[in-house]
């Protein structure tokens, strides 16, 4: 399908669609239409009621009022998800569902049985019939070698890629994909969104998908469609939303990819490390990823760890904060041997982490999970006013019970409620995952402040403009081993 005005009827229609939260007029008023084999863009800054959107077509909430029909002239509005699932419509989610303890496999089988259900009967071997169609999706969506690995050993992007195929088991003709390729490496991003692509083309399926990576979002949609603040502000090709002013004062720009880095301090050669770790060894249960890892990071250094997924980056930080049982290896945080310290002690001593996976207070509001952190004595470096500086979505957002927020400003909070801690020495797992181009200059902005203030930064990070703005060395991590180390 070519970009500009498609000729045959569109496979949705969505007329003046609305949904408020309270006082939070999440959508207001959106209308647009998305073709057969057309790949829609929904793009715009965090909290914009992008996923909102989604739930809405899918049936998960339920709309104030508007109208969503299919070409069939079938309407969506007032099914249930498993309803509209049966029309044809399929959904990827911005947090991803899998089952963690089932093999990548038996994910594709059990999503492929349910929606076979009423053709199979028990007796016939209804895992056994799966297992091609099963093992066929994986091979599509590039998992197939790790069919038998379980769920919770897959990296965050091989989840995603398993999603898609869970998804695609239903046929959808429809295809919903919040964040797709959050999580993953370029190259493996835009190996999805060419499968994405392929997939769109080849079966004439409608795309309509979430994302903040802009070389996905241009280099995929065949329009693009800018939401603020619930509204539609723009619906476009890439290239004429690219040059529309408002968007990119709204989302675009200022990229923060475009602006000179700003020198932090340069690593004190003569200082000690603020961490130390001497061959670290780690992983889940029998299963070992880090195999002898070693590493320091200076007081003011931003020292980066990438590496492929799956490569163990996330089970280094997490391995360092004692998430995993107690630690093989030696470690030392600010001269101290930490090497058995648990994590509440290791945060107390002014280690700081943000995990990959938002781990917030849902119940708690904005400012009591902010607050929480706060140490209990002494004057703080980080006061709330401060990181309300740092991050002014959160100031307004403060009052909000925190389950409720975006993808978006959940890791915002994440992020912000780590500074709170005052740390010393900060893990960083995917710090601007998720969020839009402006948020993702104001964590560069942090990162330079945390700096030049002399906090020392283990840094996981997909984005790699991010990461060359921020890094002063690089460590490249392989098969849990750490086999290199860049001046950037
Ligand atoms: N149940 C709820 N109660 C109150 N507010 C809510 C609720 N759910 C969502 N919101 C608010 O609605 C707004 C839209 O949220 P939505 O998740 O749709 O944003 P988004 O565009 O997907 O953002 P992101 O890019 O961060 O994923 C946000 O400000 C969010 O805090
Ligand atoms: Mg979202």
């Amino acid at each position: 399908m070519s970009a500009g005005t498609p000729v045959q009827a569109p496979l949705l229609k969505v007329r003046q669609l609305r949904k408020a939260f309270g006082g939070v007029q999440a959508v207001e008023g959106l209308s647009f239409d998305l073709h057969a084999g057309e790949m829609l863009a929904l793009i715009g800054p965090n909290g914009a009621g992008k996923s909102s959107t989604f739930n809405l077509l899918n049936g998960q909430l339920k709309a104030d009022s508007g109208e969503v029909r299919l070409d069939t002239g079938q309407s969506l509005l007032g099914l249930k998800p498993r309803q509209i699932q049966r029309l044809g419509v399929g959904r990827t989610f911005q947090i991803t569902q899998t089952f963690g303890s089932l093999t990548a496999l038996e994910n594709v089988q059990t999503a492929w049985l349910s929606h076979q259900q009423r053709r199979l009967h028990w007796g016939t071997g209804p895992l056994h019939a799966a297992q091609a169609p099963a093992q066929a999706l994986l091979d599509q969506v590039g998992l197939g070698e790790l069919a038998h690995c379980p769920g919770h050993a897959l990296s965050y992007g091989d989840q995603k890629r398993l999603e898609l195929a869970m998804v695609l088991t239903s046929e959808p003709r429809l295809l919903l994909m919040d964040e797709p390729t959050a999580g993953m490496a370029l190259d493996e991003r835009l190996a999805l969104m060419t499968l994405a692509k392929q997939l769109a083309q080849e079966r004439q399926m409608g795309v309509l998908f979430t994302e903040h990576h802009l070389e996905v979002v241009f280099g995929f949609a065949d329009r693009v469609a800018v939401m603020a603040r619930g509204q539609l502000v723009a619906l476009d090709t890439p290239a004429a939303v690219q040059r529309q002013p408002d968007v990119q004062a709204l989302y675009l720009l200022p990229a923060p990819l475009d602006r000179p880095a700003i020198p932090g301090s340069p690593p004190r050669p003569t200082a000690s490390p603020c961490l130390q770790v001497r061959d670290l060894w780690g992983g889940y249960g029998p299963a070992q990823v880090l195999r002898g890892i070693s590493l320091s990071v200076y007081p003011g250094e931003v020292v980066a760890l990438m590496g492929r997924n799956g490569a163990g980056k996330s089970t280094t930080l997490k391995t360092l904060m004692g998430w995993l049982g107690p630690r093989q290896g030696q470690m030392e945080l600010l001269g101290q041997d930490v090497s058995q310290a648990p994590a509440h002690e290791l945060a107390q001593r002014g280690l700081g982490y943000v995990p990959e996976d938002r781990r917030i207070f849902t119940d708690l509001s904005v400012l009591e999970n902010l607050q929480l952190t706060r140490p209990a004595r002494g004057p703080s470096r980080w006061p709330l006013e401060r990181v309300f500086q740092m991050f002014p979505l959160l100031r307004a957002l403060q009052h909000r019970r925190a389950g409720f927020l975006s993808g978006g400003e959940q890791q915002i909070l994440t992020v912000a409620r780590t500074l709170m801690g005052q740390p010393s020495v900060l893990l960083l797992d995917e710090p601007s995952e998720g969020v839009a181009p402006q948020i993702v200059a104001q964590m560069v902005t942090m990162i330079q402040t945390l700096k030049a203030e002399g906090v020392g930064i283990l840094l996981c990070e997909q984005n790699a403009d991010f990461t060359q703005q921020v890094a002063d060395r690089t460590l490249w991590l392989d098969n849990g081993v750490l086999h290199a180390q860049n001046k950037l």
